[in-house]
């Protein structure tokens, strides 16, 4: 059996190990460096498979050109971390087509439920509520419950699982508290590059930000080089509160050194995850259709040396 790795090249597989094809995303942020080693990690050959990975670079053109050629090279599985939601129904349609299993990784895609075996991710619409609800309390904690609070937010990609979710998420708590009030929402792409982009100009536009929301670390690590910039002060001892998603080891530092205050996880290593699933669909059992990945928060009045010792990302 020959199949490509990347692609070009061609090569023999040895026909005992389980052909999966896997479209990233791209290499966005550390949580995403985090996510592909833990399924290159785990999809090896001496687990029994044979890994052709793809990098999009975040450009979801290039996800249905390489579906497309894991469909063309008879691949066992395919798993498809689709950047934004839509326009997917017609290139799974033909894995379907094909007979070739798919599993959405990570984000969602808005497509017939028939289209996929099943999905592994994070509930990113329960991590903004965690956001809000652990800013309303902390709020209270400080004696700020009843103050005008303004809010900003830094956006992921729009129209990617992660974006919806924490936006909506967070909506729903922050319709609960009539003193706060969304001063704006930009897209920062999940980029630490764009983040920064994005809060120099929200500074630039506004005086009078309380709270920073960033929908992930990297662009939230962006957010304080702004601020710090811009001569303003982030974090619990500062006056800027800075909420973010993902917990990569970076976060903990960026927590620890007194600039983010808190981080509602969402845990990247899918690998052990997507190895199960394909062995148990291998020896014909049935598999959970939604399989959500077991996640946390960390904010500064926890241990946060220790927390970290125990993590691997
Ligand atoms: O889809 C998961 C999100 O994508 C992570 O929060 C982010 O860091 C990544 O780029």
């Amino acid at each position: 059996r020959e199949v490509y790795t990347g692609m070009q090249e061609m090569s023999e597989v040895d026909e005992n190990l389980i052909v999966v094809g896997f479209s990233q995303v791209g290499s966005e942020s550390d949580w995403r460096n985090a996510h592909t080693q833990s399924v290159k990690e785990a999809l090896t050959e001496e687990n029994g498979f044979y890994l052709i990975f793809e990098d999009a670079q975040q450009k979801q053109e290039n996800q249905i050109k390489a579906v497309r050629s894991f469909i063309l090279q008879e691949v066992d599985y395919i798993v498809l971390a689709p950047i934004v939601e839509t326009g997917w129904e017609a290139v799974l349609q033909e894995a379907k087509d094909a007979g070739i299993p798919v599993i959405l990784d990570d984000r969602l895609a808005d497509v017939d439920e028939e289209l996929y075996t099943c999905w592994v991710g994070t509930n990113a619409e329960k991590e903004g509520e965690d956001a809000g609800l652990w800013l309303a309390d902390y709020l209270e904690k400080e004696g700020r419950d009843e103050e005008e609070i303004n809010i900003v937010t830094v956006q992921g990609t729009a129209g990617a699982t992660a974006q919806i979710g924490r936006t909506d998420g967070f909506q729903k708590i922050l319709k609960q508290h009539d003193n706060w009030k969304m001063l704006d929402r930009m897209d920062g792409d999940f980029t630490q590059a764009k983040g920064q982009e994005v809060m120099e100009t929200l500074l630039a536009k506004y005086d009078d930000i309380d709270v920073v929301v960033c929908e992930n670390d990297n662009m939230a690590f962006g957010a304080v080089d702004a601020i710090r910039a811009a001569g303003r002060t982030c974090g619990p001892d500062g006056d800027i509160i800075i909420i973010s998603f993902d917990a990569v080891s970076a976060a903990f530092d960026a927590m620890i050194a007194g600039e983010i205050n808190a981080v509602f996880e969402c845990n990247p290593l899918h690998g052990p995850k997507l190895q199960e699933i394909i062995t148990s669909l291998e020896a014909g059992k049935t598999v959970d259709k939604i399989q959500y990945m077991e996640e946390a928060y960390f904010d500064t009045t926890m241990d946060l040396e220790s927390i970290r010792k125990e993590r691997a990302y």
